[in-house]
């Protein structure tokens, strides 16, 4: 490998996101060779802290990953703080200074990569103030990288965008959605157009509908101040789930890159229909979790929480039923779901096909022929399955449903830590194909600002499911309505191997 030259700036380096995903990310990558002698790092927030105190911080954010104390120490000395408050224009000459140092200390070629760990009401004031304090001067390449929540509203995301867009063009711009950093669109594209028998059959004609579930097994945990504000609509559809539909509906890229890739995203989203705030109520239902009992565990409910309203309509649980009229999927719905507190986690995908019309075997046996389901699984392991029937063993004739299923050994390969290392390198590359680009956001909050709002208005009380379950009666009631049904079995392979 050859080594990267950059002088990263994380804003918000004393917080949780640092701690959890950033220093480790860069660990891993300093253990790999890809980040070696031609780094260093300036961490920068309120607080006061030294180099030496903030060393300690990264020090105790790898302890588990690193291989001896010399080499952690290694990686730690690249480490710089400054206190700053983002408001203040005379801290960044500070910054600027420090960075400057630190330029020709470390061989940076005047790379610069910012991290924006912190709350995106500051994105804005901080990338002005790069600009007018000349932190920026375009010697080597320049890159922002900002986290989810991308804005709570078309309107938000779009003042936030503009703000960016005043200092930044759209290719310096990296926003995260982590789940791309999985190696989605790969493992997704794979299974898609490397199979000319999957490829040949990705259409209305073929398939019956498509299913995508984001089920999560975990509650709100520690972070309920932050959910009361945003809801599973918003937290997870907006964003992780709109990213899997595009790629399941995405037209065939004419190159596998990055400008391709995002462009077929970008007419996918945009031939999804809109809908009227009725619609909206009819084709998307919501639900919050409450006190359940699974495998002699208790669990609260979601109003029981830490910082959550003893009131709350807050869902913790969203599904509903996306359309795309174009040709390739017109009478085709995707129905999506995602919920907290579910039986298991699990992120699928499940593409279910048409059943032959004329069953030739009625005469032979009564048995049902049951649809072939292509799955693909995004995690805990990534992989995929298909479902075929075939003539179950024995004599005598009897259909029977096979699962044909292939899982990399690779556990775990898509967990967060090692996601955001990926996405660490492809922002040093230049690489924004497993990023979130402004057309995609801005198009996702249209569609999602208009279920948000009919939820707002409605006056009942949110419905709720018991904690550990697939969700709310009203998300079945979705499918059964149209004459389907959620193509969910429990993820055995995943609990076999514990
Ligand atoms: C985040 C959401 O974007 O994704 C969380 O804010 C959610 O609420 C998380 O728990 C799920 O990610 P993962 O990688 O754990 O499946």
């Amino acid at each position: 490998t050859e080594q990267k030259q950059a002088l990263f700036t994380i804003f918000g380096a004393t917080g949780d996101l640092a701690k959890r995903k950033l220093y480790p990310s860069l660990f891993r990558l300093f253990k790999k060779g890809e980040l070696a002698d031609n780094f260093a790092v300036i961490g920068t927030a309120r607080r006061p802290w030294t180099d030496e105190y903030y060393r300690g911080v990264v020090l105790d954010s790898i302890k588990d990953l690193m291989r001896s104390k010399t080499e952690a120490e290694a990686f730690a000395a690249h480490f710089y703080y400054q206190s700053h408050d983002v408001g203040d224009s005379s801290h960044y000459v500070n910054l600027k200074e420090l960075g400057e140092k630190l330029r020709h200390t470390y061989k940076t070629a005047g790379n610069q990569v910012f991290f924006l760990a912190m709350a995106p009401q500051f994105f804005g004031t901080i990338a002005e103030h790069l600009k007018s304090e000349h932190i920026l001067t375009g010697e080597g390449f320049e890159r922002i990288v900002i986290e989810k929540p991308f804005g709570t509203s078309y309107d938000t995301a779009k003042a936030l965008n503009d703000s960016l867009s005043k200092v930044f063009t759209e290719e310096q711009i990296f926003r995260i959605d982590h789940y791309l950093g999985k190696e989605m669109i790969q493992a997704v594209s794979a299974v898609r157009f490397a199979n000319p028998i999957f490829e040949s059959v990705w259409n209305n004609e073929h398939i019956d509908n498509v299913q995508i579930t984001f089920a999560e097994f975990i509650g709100v945990e520690d972070r309920g101040g932050y959910y009361e504000t945003s809801g599973a609509l918003k937290d997870m559809i907006q964003n992780h789930v709109l990213q899997v539909l595009s790629l399941i509906a995405m037209e065939r890229p004419a190159k596998f890159d990055e400008s391709h890739i995002v462009e077929e995203k970008v007419k996918a989203l945009k031939a999804m229909r809109q809908y009227t705030a009725e619609e909206a109520l009819e084709n998307f239902v919501r639900g919050q979790y409450s006190a359940g009992y699974f495998d002699g565990e208790t669990y609260r409910g979601y109003r029981q929480e830490d910082s959550v309203a003893s009131d709350s309509q807050t869902e913790t649980f969203a599904a509903g039923k996306f359309v795309i009229d174009n040709e390739r999927w017109a009478g085709v719905p995707f129905y999506v779901r995602s919920g907290k507190r579910m039986t298991e986690k699990g992120t699928r995908i499940n593409i279910v096909f048409k059943k032959d019309p004329d069953n030739l075997f009625a005469g032979n046996c009564d048995d049902e022929q049951s649809p072939n389901i292509l799955t693909i699984y995004i995690q805990p392991t990534e992989g995929f399955s298909l479902s075929v029937n075939g003539k179950a063993a024995g004599q005598g004739f009897h259909l029977e449903p096979f699962r044909l299923n292939f899982r990399h050994d690779s556990e775990f390969l898509g967990n967060s830590p090692e996601a955001y290392e990926k996405l660490f390198l492809d922002v040093l590359n230049g690489d924004g194909t497993n990023f979130s680009h402004w057309e995609e956001a801005a198009r996702a909050w249209e569609l999602i600002d208009v279920i948000r709002q009919a939820w707002d208005n409605q006056t009942s009380e949110i419905p709720t499911y018991p904690a550990r379950t697939m969700g709310p009666a009203n998300a079945f009631e979705l499918l059964a309505k149209d004459g389907r049904e959620w193509a969910w079995q429990p993820d055995l392979w995943y609990r076999e191997r514990g």
